[in-house]
Order: C-alpha cells, then structure tokens, then sequence
C-alpha cells in the first residue's frame, strides 16, 4: 500500500478537492483505497459519505494515533472519518511520539489490504500532519496561484516541524514529494504571471505532464468541482456538460499522480 498525504500549511487551497478527485479516480481505475481524514473540519469525510461510494469505518481517525491496535473493515473503499478529538491530540505533547507511532502501525497492518492510502490534512502544522508524514511514501502539496501561497512555497520545504527536509531528515528519509499542484487556476494575467513566478523559482517542484516540456499538473478552477465538493457528487458522473469538460480537463492530472504513486509497484510486477 502507498501513503500519499496532502499538505499545506495554508487554508483553503483544494486539498480536500484533490483528495476527493483522487479518492475516486483510483477507486473507479480498480484501485483499492483508503482514505483517512486527520482534519476535524470534516471535509473529506462528509464528501465521501454524501457519495455513498465509500465504506465509512466504525472508529475514527483519532483512534489511528491514540490507540495501538485499531481495525477497520475491508473493502474497495474505506473511509476512517475526522472527528472533533483530533483537534486535542496537539495538546497532549507527551504522547505525540506513541501517536507516530500507532498511526505508523496501523498504516502497516493495512499494507495487504488496500492499494492505496489517501491522508487529507489540516492546515495547521501539527502532531496530525507530522504523524501523516512520518509514515507516508508521498507528500502532494496542492497551492493556489496567488502571492501568499508563492511566499508559502518555502514553508512547503523548510517549516521546522512539518517541512519535507525536516521530516526527512528526523522521521521519514523515504518520504517523497510528489510536487505542488496549482489549483483553482484561473486563466486571468495576473494568475498567468505568478505561475511563470513559480516555474522560475520552483519549477523542479512541478509535477512535469505530457509529452511537452513546460507543462505541469494543475487543477483548474471551476464551478462543477465546487458543486460535487458541496453535494459530495462524482464529477464525471454529474449529468451537466459543464462537469464533464471539467473532468476532461482534471483526469490527466489524476492518472498522472497516479502513475506516479504506483510507478514502481507496476514496474515491479510487470
Ligand atoms: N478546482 C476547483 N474549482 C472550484 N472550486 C474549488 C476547486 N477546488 C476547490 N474548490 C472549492 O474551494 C474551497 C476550498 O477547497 P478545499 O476545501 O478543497 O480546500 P482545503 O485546502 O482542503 O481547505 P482547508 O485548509 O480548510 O482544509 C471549497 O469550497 C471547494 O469546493
Ligand atoms: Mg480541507
């Protein structure tokens, strides 16, 4: 099973979309997924559930960092939902290292079970994202194309507890970033201008896509996907022809990630 965790120190830039968009394109590719929801707000939980395609499991996501030995049913597609008790983890300091590592366990004793593991995450950086990272193969980390999000870029890599060079260097060496993934892109000048910001400055971080050098992974920002984020719906299911232009556009990007999540599995077995 693959780990790939979502992150961003900022709110609101479509972790949670990509998650649900993600969930549910390697669901339908045959995949078998998980998907833990470590931020109490709920998003991803309360999404899936309205979908009705997921299996939400009995326990929730706090059980997999408080408690040692934690199962949850098999299935196609499980989903381990938020609750509020992940917002007080962060204050009980003195078992965040057991936390780690419970949630570290569980993640291995679901390895002959599901695919893939889906993590979305809070935008605080806190025991929950550090827990998530210590144990995962991947890090994506989707960003929006405005200034503050491109001064967050940095963040992404050198915050200094949830950074990726930080938890490489103390928890996690294997820990792998997938990239940053522009989302809610607009085709405005001034979202035009900080994406040529960001491939001048951080253009190793972009998720490199067909055959043509300089085009990248991004997500565009459209209304159908906020409307099957507020009903919970499948994009691709959606009767309007809106939502399936959008879908055109969004599933390079997903059997990009997931070629990327699974490159080496599928090597191994071919
Ligand atoms: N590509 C998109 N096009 C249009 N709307 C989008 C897109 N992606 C996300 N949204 C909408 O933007 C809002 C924020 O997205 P989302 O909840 O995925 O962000 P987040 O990073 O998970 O936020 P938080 O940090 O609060 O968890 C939501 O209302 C969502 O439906
Ligand atoms: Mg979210």
């Amino acid at each position: 099973m693959k780990t790939l965790v979502l992150a961003n120190q900022k709110g609101g830039v479509g972790k949670s979309a990509v998650a649900t968009l993600l969930a549910h394109h390697l669901h339908r590719a045959g995949r078998r997924v998980l998907a833990v929801d470590l931020d109490h707000q709920g998003n991803l939980s309360s999404i899936l559930q309205r979908s009705n395609r997921a299996l939400s499991a009995p326990v929730t996501a706090d059980a997999l960092l408080t408690s040692a030995r934690v199962d949850v049913p098999a299935g196609t597609f499980v989903l381990v939902p938020a609750a509020d008790a992940l917002l007080g983890l962060e204050r009980q300091p003195a078992q965040h290292t057991p936390f780690a590592r419970n949630l570290r366990a569980f993640l291995r004793a679901q390895a002959g079970r599901f695919d893939v593991c889906i993590v979305d995450t809070n935008p605080n950086p806190d025991i929950r994202v550090i827990a998530a990272l210590a144990s995962a193969d991947f890090v994506l980390s989707p960003i929006q194309l405005n200034q503050e999000a491109i001064d967050g870029v940095r963040g992404l890599l050198h915050h200094p507890r949830v950074g990726v060079h930080k938890i490489r260097a103390v928890l996690n060496p294997a820990l792998r970033l997938v990239g940053l993934l522009p989302t809610m892109v607009e085709a405005t000048p001034f979202q035009k201008a900080n994406f040529v910001e960001i491939i001048r400055h951080h253009q190793s971080l972009l998720i490199p896509i067909g055959e043509r050098a300089g085009e990248f992974a991004f997500i565009p920002k459209r209304s159908a996907i906020a409307e099957a984020q507020a009903h919970g719906e499948i994009l691709w299911e959606m009767k309007k022809t809106a939502a399936r232009d959008a879908w055109t556009e969004v599933e390079p990007t997903m059997r990009r990630l997931s070629d990327i999540v699974f490159a080496k599995e599928d090597e191994h077995v071919a």
